[in-house]
């Protein structure tokens, strides 16, 4: 029972879309695949972390040639991976030595909103510092940080403002499951790019309102990256960091692979398939198994037929671990009764864009719900086939896919995520709780379609402390 679809039609919309841009191999030499320095800690107890995180400019040898203008955390792009470990209360000194105002959102953390959360209320200005302080409650799962000051999300993630964080937690770590950063346990972040002019990019010029796409493929910020196989298994860690491309990805020989997690927890069951999509903000993590290949060989990510990832088999040792049938068991609280369902539209396209028929207001609150009650939030693309899809984000939680049109969600759905597919036409039903409370914002993770107003936001009211107020910005100057 290999899975071998990607569970939705493929690339409708791009045949459709004339704006769309496919994949091509950059004309340039091969890398070895940048991975991510471990972020060190300023201090570290046994309860508590401290990490210092700067959003700077940078410059980067992406291709032969001059070197592209960049920005970064903690270096010239993308991020170092930072590690949260599930009970530890975390300390970040934030600095922003960025010509505009950005913010610091942890996608993924369930944390409290709107100013530890980090969306587009809790703005760090050009030369300005900024210190927050949470709890790590929830399960193993790869993360991440990027930009989300309101509506500059999409441009500045572009310029590179994102990097990956790994929470871990006592469940996971006594699985059998390679975990060697670095050499078996390696993040893959999945973005594009278009290089005008002396290897320079330009966002305004590639600008798209449903998004902006680039033809060169960036893995970690490595153009024509390969990676050096030096164990039999290894885990990839993927995140979908593009703006608006979808990946379909696949191995050469049709290999198959085994997905063992989601957005924010491992699966319930392993699971063998030999594609697998991920819309923007998504993850997954997958168990590769190189024993059928000899030093020597290759072995090639692809996403459609562009190669992305070129991983070189080198002598390794033979491993016969097993993954038990069992990973996780996801949370499946039992709805409160008196919580009807809440309806969420996603609507239009291009500048139209929109949510429940209203473009996103900084100071408007449009939802609110009590803190640990269940509710089904039925999630609906108001687009027709062959629209778009628009991946669906919560902040704050990780809610649990009930069902795709009252069918069952795919079995590659079934832990906790963050961020859903949702297909033109489509109803998709989630059970959404909050643990913390605050301000948090839900959009499409199209960032041009987040940006253009196909966003909103809910107050998850503490029954314990009802009449905190929230300080909210009402706009924000680049
Ligand atoms: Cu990845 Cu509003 O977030
Ligand atoms: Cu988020
Ligand atoms: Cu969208």
């Amino acid at each position: 029972e290999t899975i071998q679809h990607y569970y939705y039609d493929e690339a409708a919309f791009d045949y459709h879309d004339r704006a769309y841009i496919p994949l091509q191999v950059a004309d340039a030499p091969e890398q070895p695949l940048r991975i991510p320095e471990i972020l060190k800690p300023d201090q570290e107890t046994a309860t508590d972390v401290y990490y210092t995180i700067t959003a700077q400019t940078g410059a980067v040898q992406l291709l032969p040639g001059k070197k592209t203008a960049t920005w970064g955390y903690n270096g010239p792009l993308l991020g170092k991976t930072v590690i949260f470990k599930d009970g530890q209360t975390v300390h970040i000194h934030y600095i922003n030595d960025l010509p505009e105002v950005t913010t610091f959102h942890w996608h993924g953390l369930a944390i409290p909103g709107p100013i530890e959360d980090g969306g587009c209320h809790a703005p760090v200005y050009p030369g300005q510092t900024r210190d927050v302080e949470f709890t790590i409650h929830q399960p193993a799962a790869f993360v991440w940080l990027h930009a989300h000051p309101c509506p500059a999300t999409a441009e500045q993630v572009w310029h590179g403002l994102a990097g990956g964080a790994i929470v871990q937690d006592q469940h996971e770590a006594q699985l059998p499951l390679p975990r060697n950063y670095g050499v078996d346990d390696i993040p893959v972040i999945l973005q594009d790019r278009r290089f005008h002019e002396d290897n320079q990019w330009d966002y305004r010029q590639d600008y798209d309102p449903d998004g902006i796409l680039g033809p060169t493929p960036m893995i970690n910020g490595t153009i024509n990256p390969y990676f050096d196989v030096t164990t039999q298994k290894v885990r990839l860690r993927f995140l979908n960091g593009a703006n608006r491309r979808e990946w379909r990805l696949h191995f050469s020989d049709d290999l198959s692979f085994t997905q063992i997690a989601g957005d924010l927890s491992l699966l319930p069951k392993p699971l063998k398939m030999t594609k697998l999509m991920l819309t923007c903000a998504e993850r997954a993590e997958i168990i590769v198994d190189f024993g059928s290949y000899r030093p020597g060989d290759e072995v090639v990510l692809y996403s459609d037929d562009t190669p992305l990832l070129r991983f070189k088999i080198h002598e390794f040792k033979p491993d016969h671990a097993t993954l038990p049938d069992v990973l996780f068991e996801t949370p499946n609280p039992a709805v409160s009764p008196e919580m009807p369902i809440h309806y969420v539209t996603l609507d239009g396209m291009d500048e139209a864009v929109a949510m429940n028929g209203k473009k996103f207001k900084m100071d408007r609150i449009d939802y609110q719900m009590p803190m640990h009650k269940v509710q089904l939030w039925d999630i609906e693309n108001t687009n027709h086939a062959p629209g778009m899809i628009h991946p669906y984000h919560m902040h704050g939680t990780g809610f649990v896919t009930v069902a795709r049109d009252g069918h069952a969600p795919n079995p590659n759905e079934l832990g906790l995520k963050d961020t859903i597919a949702i297909n033109p036409g489509e109803h998709v039903l989630l059970k959404v709780w909050f643990d913390v409370p605050g301000v948090f914002m839900y959009h499409c993770h199209i960032l041009e379609h987040e940006d253009g107003g196909m966003m909103a936001q809910l107050k998850v009211v503490d029954p314990k402390n009802p009449n905190k107020q929230y300080q909210l910005m009402d706009h924000m100057t680049l």
